[in-house]
């Protein structure tokens, strides 16, 4: 089987597009969120009812591919009298939440969300709203928010709450979607709303001292949903009146771009950033699947792809909070308390680059061997943090597109910064590292400058190969996304852009000697009547082919998965003949209305000792 080609015409004058000016700082911060921005790094805990239930009720897993344990009571459609019967399971003796605020403490976050009333609408502090809460289904009483906010307040820790507004699956007008066949009358549902949230949100307000942020969970627009958008602003306006300091996140329904007073975005869930914002923003995430604990849960991910994502988050100007799943007798799962506690070991040496960091001026993912952040200091010098995943092989970490020298390379885990050497040339740093890396995970090489260094985003990072990988995402005049296509049938087939007629690309590298290097195209045409040709210009040399046809392979053995296959091979050599920046042009031209389908071309240093 073929895949489809995109219909659209790959004509690149049209698509040109400025860089976006760059801010390394975070500018938009409100004076209220500025502790979060600080912060980076917290805790949410999804605990409650659910958590007696562990994802399998009567025998039967949850219902739904998307198993998260804390929707069991909607999914399995369990009886209220029996869901709140679990309680008696909860083992009340073994439960400590100070437990939890220590392990945050451990794990290096400076912040803990708690689900006060997740979507069961069951009240997890002693409320005096309605009879679905703990202090009247605890024996003997229990009020969890009151434990932990004390617990916060004697380690230091930021409280934040979760309160799911917009759903609640046990007031008679709260929203449960079955309203959606059943219907449900804006009056009803404010019955609820005055009733139970507004009243609610003031005992959490009033009782329980300082509370940060209040994590609301409506993750679509309120103009899809029954609650009113007035309705959502006399809630912003309780917490303003009682907590003038406690932030909110978009989830209460309104997006940070309708209201500026939103304090910070939330995005989807376990979605991570993908490009620089300069408004406060967070990833909600969970270490494997579930937010609450579910019995069957396998998908763990390793303490390595936790800090790249918290580190990926950082680099863009992003916070993640990384959430714990305690069980009904207060316990963490192991898994869990292990990353978090590599976590915090990795972040009491390297939580220069995390805290107070923010985004550098360079793009994610132009160097291959990590992110950057970095940190404007008050005299005015920066410290840019280079997170390497990889300690490359012979040692040298090409850092491309900082024109500023530093004043001294180090690394972070070193106490006494004992100085790395290095070259500077123009806009390429090459640090010779020392044999071992200092860390198991990451290590963080520091850049420090004297003043705020200049970039020049606009260039084709150095590899650790020491070759130079050219590709439609990293040209100097970009192209428009959608004209990149993506990665097809599990990757097999790899992005590329379609070329239909003659086209031109253009990419811009730094050489800091005189250097030659092997160019090596990648691409996918099928047509043997394509007699056209493609040519690279760059320095003093251009070297061009005919077009060949790169045939079809099979995707997976023994199947009928027939793919058109990227082949790639090497056109010729190009001599730079002195250091110094340099054009590459691609010219690709097709016949007789044939494409191809251009993924990348390559530099290979051609090494002389
Ligand atoms: C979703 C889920 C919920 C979870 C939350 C965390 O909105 O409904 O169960 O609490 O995401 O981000």
């Amino acid at each position: 089987m073929s895949h489809r080609k995109p219909f659209f015409k790959f004509v690149i004058l049209f698509f040109y597009i400025a860089f976006a000016c760059k801010a390394g700082a975070q500018e938009n911060t409100n004076p209220r969120a500025e502790w979060f921005t600080d912060s980076r790094f917290g805790m949410f805990i999804h605990w409650g009812i659910y958590s007696g239930i562990e994802g399998i009720w009567k025998g039967e897993k949850i219902r739904h591919d998307n198993d998260y344990a804390e929707w069991i009571y909607y999914r399995n459609r369990i009886d209220k009298q029996e869901y709140v019967k679990i309680l008696d399971r909860f083992k009340w003796n073994d439960i400590n939440p100070e437990e939890w605020v220590i392990l945050a403490k451990k794990a290096g976050m400076k912040y803990v969300t708690f689900t006060a009333k997740h979507h069961d609408g069951f009240a997890l502090w002693d409320s005096k709203v309605g009879n679905y809460d703990l202090g009247d289904h605890s024996k003997p009483k229990r009020d969890i928010v009151k434990e932990l906010a004390e617990a916060c307040a004697k380690h230091d820790m930021k409280l934040g709450l979760y309160y799911s507004h917009w759903v609640d699956w046990e007031h008679p007008h709260g929203w449960d979607h079955s309203r959606e066949i059943y219907g449900l009358s804006e009056d009803k549902y404010d019955e609820y709303w005055q009733d139970k949230v507004i009243p609610q949100m003031r005992e959490l307000l009033t009782n329980y001292g300082e509370i940060s942020l209040i994590w609301f969970d409506m993750w679509i627009h309120h103009s899809e949903a029954v609650v009113t958008k007035k309705q959502l602003l006399q809630l912003k306006s309780l917490i303003r009146e009682l907590q003038p300091g406690c932030l909110i996140n978009s989830r209460l329904g309104l997006s940070i771009e309708e209201d500026s007073d939103i304090d910070y975005k939330t995005l989807l869930d376990n979605q991570l950033g993908e490009s620089k914002e300069n408004f406060p923003w967070q990833t909600p995430a969970t270490v494997a699947h579930s937010w609450g604990f579910h019995a069957m849960e396998n998908q763990w991910k390793s303490t390595s792809t936790l800090l790249n994502n918290l580190i990926g988050n950082v680099s863009l100007n992003g916070n993640m909070m990384l959430n714990i799943g305690p069980r009904a007798n207060g316990e963490v799962p192991h898994e869990i308390a292990q990353r978090l506690n590599e976590m915090g070991q990795w972040l009491l040496v390297n939580g220069n680059s995390i805290y107070g960091a923010q985004a550098f001026d360079l793009d994610k993912n132009m160097h291959d061997w990590g992110n950057i952040t970095c940190k404007k200091l008050n005299d005015g010098k920066t410290l840019v943090f280079l997170h390497v995943n990889n300690w490359p092989l012979n040692k040298q970490l090409p850092v491309s597109g900082i024109k500023t020298k530093p004043s001294k390379v180090y690394l972070l885990a070193d106490k006494q910064k004992t100085a790395l050497d290095f070259s500077f040339n123009t806009v390429l740093t090459n640090i010779n590292l020392p044999e071992k890396q200092p860390d198991n995970y990451i290590s963080t090489v520091v850049l420090a400058y004297d003043t705020y260094p200049i970039t020049d985003a606009n260039l084709v990072a150095k590899s650790t190969y020491g070759g130079y990988s050219l590709t439609p995402k990293n040209l100097s005049i970009p192209i428009h996304d959608s004209l990149i296509v993506d990665a097809q049938r599990y990757g097999t087939i790899p992005s590329y852009v379609e070329i239909n007629e003659r086209t031109g690309l253009k990419w811009r590298i730094y050489v800091e000697r005189p250097m030659s290097f092997h160019a090596d195209v990648s691409y996918n045409s099928q047509s043997k009547q394509n007699k056209g040709t493609i040519s690279i210009h760059a320095a003093n040399d251009k070297i061009s082919e005919k077009i060949r046809p790169t045939g079809r392979v099979v995707g997976e053995p023994n199947s009928d998965w027939h793919i058109d296959s990227f082949n790639s091979h090497r056109i010729g050599r190009i001599d730079f003949p002195a250091s110094g920046y340099y054009d590459i042009n691609i010219n690709i031209a097709p016949t007789n209305g044939q494409s191809i389908d251009f993924q990348w071309l390559w530099l290979d240093e051609i090494k002389t000792d």
